[in-house]
């Protein structure tokens, strides 16, 4: 089936590549026509695994092209997709501006018939919004197409992007037209596997779902921080809790790790937007707003535990110390820091006159490009050549290579001998049985 794209961000891209993988003929337009020379000629602009070779096969067997032309795109594709951003605006609303502008280009080149399928999170009533730009250019040109709005949200998480995108657990249909819902199980029937994945609703619901299944999974790393902040209080050890709770089939494992709080492009923006949807139908969502409060609070508390550990009058404070820092990172896998924990960790160390030396498997050239040169920053080639020197050390993504370091060589190279975890990677008995001083989250002090 021929699909057009537009967006070649994170969505688009996985999404044209996963399904020009199962032979759909893909067509991605984007405006940035460096990033579309790009792909053009191999190059992926975001880290994902999987999705580079993916993306360069389909591009040689001429089933995904990229262009900057939207009418061709348009002329091609009997399914398009938008797929491009919608970042928070001042109130943590969800900026429509580009989703908006996309339904115009789709209304000025419609041609003959298509299925408009919403891949962005937007907000629930969108797809109406969608529809309405598209109609209105249609009047403007004086020519009658039919065409459907279904909203289809992604449920990818970033690292595992093309995995998800491959071996869905569900796909969400949300569609008025049963004819719409019949060409999407055409569509996406090579990703069924051995039961039926589709979950069909009505298009408000499945907008709603999105933003749903997201503030879950923010809720229950939120309920999570807040049981380690309590279990640090009362001298407990958080990580037992959470063993002591997760074989429960009705909490489950998943999403209960207590740590330096979540970031990336996903939980921050969406629980916001949602708690703002809410506010502007008269509710006020008290749960979300707890949510994304603790959660802010629980960015700052590794430089809690650093503050705790200097202020204990064995140390002249956090001025002129040099911090190693393991993970820049707002996850492993990814290269991506937006909203990441390491970025508060920085500016709170900077604050404070410390420096810092960082390493990240995957995101130094992000980190230079946020940071540039800086005199309280070297950027590392590798995690021993950031303790070269260090005082202490501060992890904040449980990269893997990470998880089982040398800790008598930590305890030789780190001038102060401490070291704070902000992703309880380590054994706080295994740790200070090198002589060295541990801070966990949620693990007593
Ligand atoms: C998230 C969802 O997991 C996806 O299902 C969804 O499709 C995606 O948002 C989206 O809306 O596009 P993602 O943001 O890539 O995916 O990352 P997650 O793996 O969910 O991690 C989010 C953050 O939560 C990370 O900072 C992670 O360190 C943190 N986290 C996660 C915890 O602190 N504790 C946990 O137990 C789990």
């Amino acid at each position: 089936m021929r699909v057009a794209i537009f967006g070649t961000g994170y969505v688009g891209l996985v999404t044209g590549a996963c399904l020009a993988e199962v032979g759909h003929e893909v067509v991605c337009v984007d405006v940035d026509a460096a990033k579309v020379d790009g792909l053009n000629n191999g190059v992926v602009p975001i880290y994902e695994p999987g999705l580079a070779p993916m993306v360069r096969a389909s591009h040689a067997a001429g089933r995904l092209r990229f262009t900057t032309d939207a009418a061709a795109a348009m002329a091609h594709g009997e399914f398009v997709f938008i797929a491009v951003g919608t970042p928070p605006d001042e109130d943590g609303s969800a900026d429509l501006r580009y989703v908006l502008a996309v339904a115009r280009t789709i209304g000025r080149h419609l041609e003959r018939p298509a299925v408009v399928v919403g891949k962005s999170t937007v907000p629930v009533g969108t797809a109406d919004k969608v529809r309405a730009a598209i109609a209105a250019e249609l009047e403007a040109r004086g020519v009658e197409v039919a065409f459907d709005v279904v909203s289809n949200p992604e449920f990818l998480k970033e690292g595992d992007a093309v995995a998800d995108c491959m071996r869905p657990d569900r796909i969400v249909v949300g569609a008025d037209n049963p004819a719409a819902v019949a060409r999407m199980r055409r569509l996406y029937a090579p990703f069924h596997r051995n039961r039926d994945r589709f979950v069909v609703m009505d298009v408000r619901s499945a907008e709603l779902t999105k933003y749903a299944a997201n503030a879950m999974l923010a809720t229950k790393i939120s309920f999570m921080n807040e049981i380690a902040n309590i279990a640090e209080r009362v001298g407990a050890d958080v990580e037992a809790v959470r063993q002591g709770i997760g074989s429960d089939p009705r909490i489950g494992w998943h999403f209960i790790y207590p740590g330096a709080g979540y970031g990336g492009s996903c939980f921050p923006k969406d629980v916001q937007a949602l708690a703002r949807t809410a506010r502007q139908h008269g509710h006020g969502a008290q749960l979300l707003e707890a949510v994304e409060a603790v959660n802010d609070r629980q960015k700052g508390h590794l430089f809690e535990l650093v503050q705790h550990h200097y202020d204990r009058g064995e140390d002249e404070g956090v001025r002129g110390k040099v911090f190693a820092v393991w993970g820049l990172a707002f996850k492993p896998n990814t290269d991506d820091m937006r909203e990441a924990s390491s970025r508060r960790l920085l500016a709170q160390l900077w604050e404070a006159g410390a420096s810092v030396r960082a390493y990240d498997p995957e995101a130094m050239d992000e980190a230079r490009r946020i940071y540039g040169e800086r005199d309280d920053l070297v950027l590392c080639g590798s995690a021993q050549a950031a303790l070269e020197g260090a005082d202490a050390l501060a992890v904040v993504t449980e990269w893997k290579e990470f998880r089982s370091p040398d800790f008598a060589r930590l305890q030789a190279a780190l001038g102060d001998a401490v070291v704070f975890d902000g992703r309880n990677l380590y054994e706080p008995d295994e740790v200070e049985a090198a002589g060295l001083a541990y801070y966990g989250v949620g693990r007593g002090r």
